[in-house]
Order: C-alpha cells, then structure tokens, then sequence
C-alpha cells in the first residue's frame, strides 16, 4: 500500500472514526458536506490531494457510452445530494459522480431521525425520502460548469402525496429530466427510492413502461440508466430488460438499497452486497455487453469491485464503504484492482467484465 493512503486509512481508523461515529449520522454527513465544499475552493487542498490519491493508469480508463472515464470508481448518488462537491470529489479519486437524486420540486424529505448506522452489518440504514434543492436550483448550479471527472445526474420524483398518482409521478420525472437535458453527461432513473410517499411504483413494470415511454418521447441523447430496487424477481428483471431495449436504455445501476419489511428506510452497505452481486451476474448473463452494468452495493474494497467487474459490471459506484474505510478508500480500491487485473494476466480492466459469469 502507498504510505500516504497507510496514514490516511490509520489516521481514519483510530481517531476520526471513533468520533465520528460517536455523532448523529446525518449532523456528520451535513459536517462532510460543509468540509468538502470548502476545501473544494482551495487549489492547494485540491492539488495535494490528488498527489496522495489519484492516479492515471491506463488499464483502468474506459469509454462507456461515449464518455471516458479515468477509472471506474464513481460516487452513488445519496452523498451528493445536491451537487456541491464536485470539486473536491476528483481530487479523492472518483472516476465520476453521479450526484441527486434530483427531483421535480424541492424537497425536504421525511422527518428526522432519518440516518442510522447499523456497524455490525458494515451498513447504514436510510430513511432520507429523497430531501434535495430540486431540480431548477441543481441544474443552475451545475450549468455551465466543468470539473475535473465526468458527472451523472440521478433523477426522482418528488417525495409528497401529489406525485403519487402514476400520471402525476411521471410529469414530475419529466420536469426534473428536462432541467437536464443539456447539464449533466448522463441521467439516471431513480425507479426504486424505497423512501418516498406511495413507496416505489416505478419498480412495476407497468407503470415503468409508462415512465419510459414519456421519457423516450423527450428524445434525450445523453446516455441513460435505470437504477433497480435490490429485491427485484428475475421475472421482473427479465420484462424490466425487456422495456429497456424497446426504449433505448444504456444500462443498469445494480442496485439501490435494500428494504426490509416493516422497517423504516432501506440498508446500505454489506446488507446489500449479495443481491448486488446476484442481480449483475443474472443481467450480465441475459445481456452481456449489450448493455452497461454499474455495480453498487457494499464496496469495501478492491477485493469486491473486482468481484463485481468479474461478474459483469463495467462501472462501480459507492459510499457506505467510503464512510467505514476512510476517505483513501477510493485511491486504494483503483490501486488495488489494478494488481488485481494483472495478477490473472489482464492488460485491461474490460477483459475482466463478466469473466466469472460466461
Ligand atoms: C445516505 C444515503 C443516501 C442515499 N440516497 C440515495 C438517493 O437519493 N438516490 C439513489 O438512487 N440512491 C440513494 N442511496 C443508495 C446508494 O446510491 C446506493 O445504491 C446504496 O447505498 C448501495 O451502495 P453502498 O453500499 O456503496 O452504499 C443512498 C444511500 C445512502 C447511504
């Protein structure tokens, strides 16, 4: 390991840690989110950072949907809420972010507690019910801007009871979607947020067609995904590949967070890990590169994205792992599967996906 990721990861472990985690989740996600936009402002900050945690290497770049990526390590979308640390994010490593989700109208989401952490499962549990600026504040503060990773826009509908009715659900998909028409490199559909009013009626195949087919009405050219509840039945996955095909779907996000019955909120993290793993291995074999699959869902370490990549994910994303392992933890999983591409002999990360599948 490279001293400094060393440090970082000691200095994470025995001293930030155990006061963080002493704290209410939520007051350190909002502290997490303050830092990094600040320290997003600093060219030195930024410039030191990526001295310690980021690095080029060209077995990990690839171009997916006619976007290069510098590696395949992005940020899920639930840390980023609002997009205020994309200038900081590059700098840990991210090979992009996807940033919301990001829903018709302003939303303050339900009420607090809303943010457990459950150590025992490597977890947390999430209850936020999709609170963010909305879409017309998101958008402006994006428009126009570059940065230094390639960013991905996850849209929802508004958490409240006058998006429950199917038709009303979809005009507001549809209004968050053409705030970003032009802003953003690529869009996901949130179908399956477990948090929201009228729980998530767009994981049913039904009214998914509907979504879609006002969605591909709106002619969008930039590169889209679906983003699966974690529970879903090969039956479902099989009519949900099905729909993708007819409406020109990119690709899948496997998955979102896991639901438990009669429990608030959904869990992150290692508790989801296994349906993660299973759901990209099964779509993989039904599509293989047909289709692009994005592995998330308890990554922890280089060890489970090269899983995931070997059961068929192109790209990754994260952040339960970032918040147990530390900050390096990006930089160490990129170094990481690099050996790990090497050690069986691959010169590229895209002779990996799939191989334990086909
Ligand atoms: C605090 C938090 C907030 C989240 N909010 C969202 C969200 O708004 N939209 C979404 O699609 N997924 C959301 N998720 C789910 C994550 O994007 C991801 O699918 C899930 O946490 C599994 O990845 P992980 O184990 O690396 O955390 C959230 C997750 C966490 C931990």
């Amino acid at each position: 390991m490279f001293p400094i990721e060393q440090i970082v990861r000691f200095k994470y472990k025995y001293i930030a840690k155990p006061f963080l985690f002493r704290r209410d989740p939520e007051d350190v996600h909002d502290t997490a989110l303050t830092l990094g936009k600040t320290l997003g402002k600093s060219v030195l900050v930024k410039s030191f950072f990526c001295f310690c945690f980021v690095r080029h290497d060209e077995m990990l770049k690839q171009t997916v949907c006619g976007i290069s990526f510098e590696n395949p390590i992005g940020l899920a979308a639930g840390f980023d809420k609002n997009a205020e640390l994309l200038n900081i994010l590059p700098a840990l490593g991210f090979g992009y972010a996807e940033v919301g989700s990001v829903t018709g109208e302003a939303c303050v989401g339900n009420a607090k507690p809303r943010l457990w952490r459950i150590p025992e499962e490597k977890s947390l549990r999430v209850y936020y019910g999709l609170k963010n600026d909305g879409a017309e504040a998101i958008s402006a503060r994006l428009k126009g801007k570059t940065f230094g990773f390639h960013v991905g826009v996850s849209i929802a509908k508004t958490n409240s009871p006058a998006t429950v009715e199917t038709e009303q659900g979809i005009a507001d998909y549809i209004k968050a979607t053409k705030a970003f028409r032009d802003i953003g490199d690529y869009i996901t559909i949130n179908t399956s947020c477990p948090n929201a009013f009228g729980g998530e009626p767009f994981s049913d195949p039904v009214r998914l067609e509907k979504l879609l087919k006002a969605y591909h009405a709106l002619h969008i050219t930039k590169p889209t995904f679906l983003k699966l509840a974690a529970d879903l039945t090969h039956e479902h996955l099989d009519q949900i590949i099905e729909l993708s095909n007819t409406y020109s779907i990119d690709g899948f996000i496997c998955t979102n967070l896991k639901k438990e019955h009669g429990e608030k909120g959904g869990l992150s993290g290692k508790a989801v890990e296994s349906l993660s793993d299973d759901m990209i291995a099964y779509i993989y074999k039904k599509v293989g590169k047909e289709k692009i699959i994005i592995g998330c869902g308890g990554i922890f370490s280089g060890a489970d994205a090269y899983r995931k990549i070997r059961k068929g994910a192109t790209l990754l994303q994260l952040i339960t792992g970032m918040i147990y392992e530390g900050p390096q933890l990006i930089s160490e999983i990129n170094r990481d599967l690099i050996k790990l591409l090497k050690k069986d002999g691959f010169t590229h990360i895209s002779e990996a996906i799939g191989k334990d599948v086909l």
